[in-house]
């Protein structure tokens, strides 16, 4: 690890000295708190990023795996999104009126998952939150359910693990709880029917927000049967059921929520399809959207809770119809579901090659490792997080031109990564390996 870091700042003395400097004005020396968990000990500085790679400050080019954390799953610098931004920046980014953008992307959206109304915000973050509101008007009930290790954004009511106790806690490192997370919320243990049957027939739950697949403790595929039962669970108890995208859209152009035929109340996405301009999307059901379209008339809706002066902007609206239009299309997943498959193969090969039993799992255009046997749940996967080895593996790459999602061990790809893309990333990783055992 000593030798690693020596190597990271030999070779990056310009990321070094933007960073020292950075230090006098950005709060921890980065404009956004998570820019520090990057591996070593200061963060590269970006000169420009393209396609599947992005270039740093002292030239070195890097083969992107992280991708903004799926913000750029498209590939960077989509000519499509910044044409499109380039035009609608002379003709005005924000009026808090609609484009007839918005209408093609809303029948765009709901072509891809399959419910038919959509509005829009600023953030996967900000649609999550917009939708608790509406379940919680909804259905007069207080109570949101989700997974314990789940991660649905800065979301105060979903920022929980259960305890040993099996108690809703905040999630360690949470910052500044606005209240005792068991007011708001019941964690349950992702594909545990039983539980979560518990949970719903208390009788005060609004909605049940999940990710399908779990993807931030490590990808977690749902059991044969889990998402079905959970479906039929939450109409038993009348419970609305959101379904949280924003990750899973690896999967294929409608997600889980098209490729499983789950037929959720809610669908919640950002990131990607916003070809990297912040935002996010909320669709619904026909009849919710009915219900909803009832109870908000006459409401003091520019106060409600639900909004955001720039959500819906003709800035935001261009991006995602150039991205949804250009990018996120069958062809772009029949080109990267197989890198991921390769991916996938590549290190569990390499694994074997070691004798360690660490499990590999894809879902779609996305895979993650860990150093464990298959995870059933969040608490499994967490247990298995080892900080040491992960921020060793990650700076051994990085050090040698691949860069990896920080926080787990995911690699995602874009159309415009190569099979020699993903083979370098199972060269490294391999020879880290033999570096340490
Ligand atoms: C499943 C899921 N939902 C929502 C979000 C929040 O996205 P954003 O931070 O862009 O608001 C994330 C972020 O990682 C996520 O993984």
């Amino acid at each position: 690890m000593a030798s690693e870091e020596q190597l990271f700042r030999d070779i990056h003395p310009n990321s070094l000295a933007l960073a020292n400097t950075a230090k006098d004005a950005l709060l921890s020396g980065v404009p956004m708190p998570w820019m520090t968990r990057w591996p070593g000990s200061f963060p590269l500085h970006v000169k420009r990023a393209h396609g599947a790679r992005f270039e740093d400050v002292d030239d070195i080019e890097y083969v992107d795996f992280c991708l903004g954390d799926t913000g750029a799953m498209t590939g960077h610098a989509l000519e499509a999104v910044s044409d499109a931004v380039t035009r609608q920046a002379r003709q005005g980014l924000t009026t808090m009126l609609p484009t007839s953008d918005a209408q093609w992307v809303a029948e765009n959206l709901a072509q891809r998952f399959g419910v038919p109304k959509w509005q829009f915000s600023i953030s996967a973050t900000d649609a999550n939150r917009f939708v608790l509101r509406f379940a919680r008007m909804l259905t007069g009930r207080p109570k949101v359910v989700v997974h314990d290790w789940c991660y649905h954004g800065s979301v105060d009511e979903t920022l929980v693990i259960l305890n040993e106790k099996g108690e809703t806690v905040s999630r360690p490192g949470a910052i500044g709880p606005q209240v005792d997370p068991s007011l708001t919320t019941r964690a349950v243990p992702f594909n545990d029917l039983v539980a979560l049957e518990a949970a719903l027939s208390i009788g005060d739950v609004a909605c049940l927000l999940i990710e399908p697949a779990l993807t931030n403790i490590g990808i977690v595929l749902p059991l044969d049967g889990y998402i079905s039962g959970l479906r039929e669970l939450t109409r038993k108890y009348n419970v609305l059921l959101v379904v949280d995208e924003t990750h899973t859209i690896c999967a294929g152009p409608g997600g889980c929520t098209k490729l499983w035929r789950i037929d959720p109340d809610f669908v919640v996405i950002g990131k990607t399809i916003g070809g990297g301009i912040p935002v996010g999307a909320y669709g619904m059901s026909a009849e919710i959207a009915h219900r909803l379209e009832q109870e908000m008339s006459g409401h003091d809706v520019d106060v409600s809770g639900v909004g955001g002066t720039l959500s819906g902007s003709a800035l935001a609206m261009s991006a995602m119809k150039a991205t949804l239009s250009n990018a996120l299309q069958e062809g772009d997943f029949a080109k990267t579901i197989p890198l991921a498959t390769r991916w996938t193969q590549g290190v569990q090969d390499a694994c074997k090659l070691m004798n360690l039993d660490w499990h590999v799992q894809q879902l779609g255009c996305r895979a993650e490792y860990w150093f464990c046997t298959p995870p059933l749940n969040g608490a499994q996967a967490a247990g298995a997080v080892d900080p040491m080895l992960e921020s060793f593996l990650h700076l051994f790459c990085l050090n040698r031109g691949v860069l990896l999602a920080p926080f787990h061990n995911m690699a995602l790809m874009s159309p415009f990564h190569s099979e020699a893309d993903v083979d370098l990333h199972t060269e490294v990783f391999t020879l880290a390996l033999e570096a340490i055992i």
